[in-house]
C-alpha cells in the first residue's frame, strides 16, 4: 500500500480568507485531486462523500482525544477540561452509556411539545419586523432564537436569557482548533457561570421535578445506570452551545440563499409543504459545521492510502455536500432536491442529537417568514462572519412587505 510520503496530497488551510469567504471551489478542486488533503502536523482532511460517510461510521476512529488535545486548544483552565467530559468528545464505552440516557431524555416527544412555543416564538420575533417591512435576519431571528429555544427547553425563565446568552457565545468561541488567549480566558468564565448556574437550576429540579429537560435527565434511567449531578451539567451546558451558533447559522445561511435564489422562494411560496424539505437542503448547501475531527485509533485505508494510528482525520462534511459523484447539481440550490442524503448532522454514533430540535426551528421560522411576509429581497448586501469556526453570517439585511 503506498505510504502518504509517496505523492503528498495538497495542502489545505481552512482560515485562508479565500477560504473563509467561499470554501466550495477549493473543496472542488481538492476532491479533484484526491480522497485527502493536508491539514496540518500530522492531520489530514478526508474530502469526497463516500468516505466521509463510511469514516463517521468507522469503530476505527475515535473522538476521544488526550487530554493534552484539549488543553492545546482551549488551554488548561475550566474549558480544556469541560471538553474531555462532553458526549461529543468521548467514545465508548463512555459515550455509549451518555449516549442512551441523554437520548432518552431528548426525545422526539419532547421537541414535539416544544413546537407550540417556538411558535409563538418566532412570532414575537417578527412582530416589529412586519410593523417595519424590513429586518436582519440574523440579529432579529436567527441569532435569538436558538438560545430562547434551549432556555425554554431546560426550563429557564426567560428572564435570564439575557444572563445566559453572553457566556453561550463566549463558549462557542471556544469549539476551534486554537483558541486565542483573551477568547480561552472568556470561554473558562463562560464554563464556570454556565456550570454554577445549571448546577443550581439541577438542585432545585431534584427537590422539585418538572417535564423540562433537566428533568428527564435526572429521571433518565437505564439498568440501573443514571447520570450523575456533573454528566448533566456538563453536557447541558454543551447544549447551549451545540444548539446554539449552529441553528443560528441553519437560519441565516437559509434565508441568505432565498434571497440569492428568488426562483427556489417562489418555489417553496408556492408551496410551503417544501419547507422541510428546503431546510435539509440549507444544510447541504451551505453545511454549519463544515468538518469534524476524528483520531484515529486503529490503522485505515482512505482512497488506497494508509493513515496510521495516532493521526488526525478531519471528514470534510462541508466538501462531501457538494461532492458531484454523490448529488446532481451539487453547487445548485434546490429546495426540492430529493433524496438528500446530506451529511450535516455527522453520522454514526455521534450523530446529531438535536437534529430534530434544529428542524423543527427551522420549519418554523421559514414557515413564519413565508406566511407573514411578500417575497423576501436583500435589503442589503449580506455580511459573512469570518471569525468563527462555523459556517456562518452576521447580518442578512431583508426587505419584504407584511401580509
Ligand atoms: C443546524 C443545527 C445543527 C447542526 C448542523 C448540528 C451538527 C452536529 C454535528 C455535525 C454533530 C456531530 C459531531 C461529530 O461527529 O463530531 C453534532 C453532534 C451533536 N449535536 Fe448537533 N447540530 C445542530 C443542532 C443541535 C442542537 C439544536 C442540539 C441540542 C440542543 C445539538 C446537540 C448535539 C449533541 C448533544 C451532539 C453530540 C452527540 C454525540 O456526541 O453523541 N445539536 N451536531
Amino acid at each position: 500500500m503506498p505510504s502518504l510520503a509517496a505523492g503528498l496530497p495538497p495542502k489545505f488551510d481552512a482560515r485562508e480568507p479565500a477560504v473563509l469567504a467561499d470554501p466550495y471551489p477549493t473543496y472542488r478542486d481538492l476532491r479533484a485531486a484526491g480522497p485527502l488533503c493536508r491539514m496540518g502536523p500530522a492531520s489530514y482532511g478526508v474530502t469526497r462523500y463516500d468516505d466521509v460517510a463510511a469514516l463517521l461510521r468507522d469503530p476505527r476512529l475515535g473522538s476521544e482525544f488526550p487530554e493534552q488535545y484539549h488543553r492545546m486548544s482551549a488551554g488548561d483552565g475550566p474549558a480544556g477540561r469541560f471538553f474531555s467530559r462532553i458526549i461529543l468528545y468521548r467514545d465508548p464505552p463512555a459515550h455509549t452509556r451518555l449516549r442512551r440516557l441523554i437520548g432518552k431524555a431528548f426525545s422526539p416527544s419532547l421537541v414535539r411539545r416544544t413546537r407550540p412555543r417556538i411558535e409563538r416564538m418566532v412570532d414575537a420575533l417578527l412582530d416589529p419586523a412586519a410593523e417595519r417591512g424590513a429586518f436582519d435576519a440574523v440579529t432579529d431571528l436567527a441569532f435569538p432564537l436558538p438560545v430562547m429555544v434551549v432556555c425554554a427547553l431546560m426550563g429557564i425563565p426567560e428572564s435570564d436569557d439575557a444572563l445566559i446568552r453572553p457566556l453561550a457565545l463566549d463558549l462557542s468561541r471556544a469549539f476551534a482548533a486554537i483558541v486565542a488567549e483573551p477568547d480561552r480566558a472568556a470561554a473558562d468564565v463562560a464554563v464556570e457561570g454556565l456550570r454554577a448556574y445549571l448546577g443550581d437550576m439541577l438542585a432545585r429540579r431534584r427537590a422539585d421535578p418538572g417535564d423540562d429537560l433537566l428533568s428527564l435527565l435526572l429521571a433518565a434511567e437505564e439498568d440501573g445506570a443514571r447520570l450523575s449531578h456533573d454528566e448533566i451539567v456538563d453536557n447541558a451546558v454543551f447544549a447551549f452551545f451545540a444548539g446554539f451558533e449552529t441553528t443560528t447559522n441553519l437560519i441565516s445561511t437559509g434565508c441568505a440563499a432565498l434571497l440569492d435564489h428568488p426562483d427556489q422562494q417562489k418555489l417553496l411560496r408556492d408551496d410551503p409543504d417544501l419547507t422541510p424539505g428546503a431546510v435539509e437542503e440549507f444544510l447541504r448547501y451551505d453545511s454549519p459545521i463544515q468538518g469534524v475531527a476524528r483520531l484515529v485509533r486503529e490503522d485505515v485505508e482512505v482512497g488506497g492510502r494508509a493513515i496510521r494510528a495516532g493521526r488526525v482525520l478531519v471528514l470534510l462534511i462541508g466538501s462531501a455536500n457538494r461532492d458531484p459523484a454523490r448529488f446532481d447539481d451539487p453547487d445548485g440550490l434546490r429546495v426540492d432536491r430529493s433524496p438528500n442524503p446530506h451529511l450535516a448532522f455527522g453520522g454514526g454514533t455521534h450523530l446529531c442529537l438535536g437534529a430534530s430540535l434544529a428542524r423543527v426551528e427551522a420549519d418554523v421560522a421559514f414557515r413564519a417568514l413565508l406566511r407573514r411576509f411578500g417575497p423576501l429581497s436583500p435589503g442589503a448586501p449580506p455580511v459573512r462572519e469570518t471569525g468563527g469556526t462555523l459556517r456562518s453570517y452576521a447580518s442578512v439585511p431583508v426587505t419584504a412587505d407584511p401580509r
